[in-house]
């Protein structure tokens, strides 16, 4: 029997999401290499050239859009007026995210126009001639049907000069590896492969694209999951497995093959608790 997504039920989702942003130190480490690395690479080298007043900015996935908070201040440098059209199917987190920007002083110089829906009913329709300086596709890739297509459309919608920034689960990330090992059993035979940072790193090169990747480590406590009462557990273990309810609805095999990952490689223990790897590729493509 195949699994409800978790994806699905955007409450939880959120919710969940949430607690995991909370539990690991995954956005801590990106905030800083956005903050360092990601403003040198732009700011110093002046890798994007934007000729124009007004940035236009793309965000595929956004959720709470505390990325795109930061991403505003490395791109448009405090002072200059960014438009950000938000491609999120979950209208939760886009809520949450249109009352951070119209609260925040320093996002007095930004707009956004969210759009709730996937990137790929987005680009069934998408207006080819609107063009981009900067898109970001941060932790989506997992989510999307066919992420050749999404990566090509979204270099067609740059602009000459412009960046696309990509963040994918590494080939170290426990919850790419969950998911392609234990995805047909949670969602049925019909299951595609869900790309780490090297597959999207080789989908660029067979493209053409210039590009440079890094990777960043990372990682989540997961020691609460191995606590059946404990609700935090149980919703973190929705978030690494996508399945909306796991521990309820999972058959006994199923969780068994989950807490065999939580004993491999892909985990390890420190200071008598248990972590699973949430590495992250960094790419940014250049056009
Ligand atoms: C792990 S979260 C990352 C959010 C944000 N980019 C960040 O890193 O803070 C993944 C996001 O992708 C969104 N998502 C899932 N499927 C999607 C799709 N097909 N198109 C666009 N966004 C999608 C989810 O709703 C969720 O907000």
């Amino acid at each position: 029997m195949s699994l409800r997504k978790l994806h699905d039920n955007d409450k939880r989702y959120a919710e969940a999401f949430k607690l995991f942003r909370q539990i690991s130190d995954q956005e801590i480490k990106m905030k800083t290499w956005i903050l360092q690395d990601f403003s040198k690479e732009i700011n110093s080298t002046c890798l994007l050239k934007i000729n124009e007043d007004i940035v236009q900015m793309m965000g595929i996935g956004s959720g709470f859009g505390k990325l795109d908070m930061l991403l505003f201040e490395v791109i448009g440098n405090m002072n200059q007026k960014i438009n950000e059209l938000v491609v999120e199917p979950n209208v939760v987190e886009i809520e949450k995210f249109k009352f951070s920007v119209a609260s925040s002083v320093d996002c007095s110089n930004v707009t956004i126009e969210c759009i709730p829906t996937t990137i790929e009913s987005y680009n069934m329709t998408r207006n080819t001639t609107r063009k981009f300086h900067f898109i970001h596709c941060i932790h989506v890739l997992y989510y999307v049907d066919n992420p050749v297509e999404v990566i090509k459309h979204a270099f067609d919608s740059l602009l000459e000069g412009g960046v696309l920034l990509i963040i994918q689960g590494a080939v170290s990330h426990g919850m790419t590896h969950i998911l392609n090992t234990l995805g047909d059993k949670m969602y049925g035979n019909a299951r595609r492969h869900v790309p780490n940072g090297k597959d999207i790193e080789e989908i660029i090169q067979g493209l053409g694209f210039n590009y440079k990747a890094d990777v960043v480590d990372a990682k989540l406590d997961i020691t609460e999951c191995f606590d059946p009462n404990s609700d935090k557990g149980n919703l973190l273990l929705d978030f690494i497995t996508n399945v909306d309810n796991c521990y309820e609805r999972a058959s006994p095999d199923l969780q068994n093959a989950i807490y065999d990952v939580f004993g491999s490689d892909f985990c390890f223990e420190e200071d008598g608790k248990t972590y699973l790897k949430f590495d992250f590729s960094v790419i940014i493509v250049t056009k």
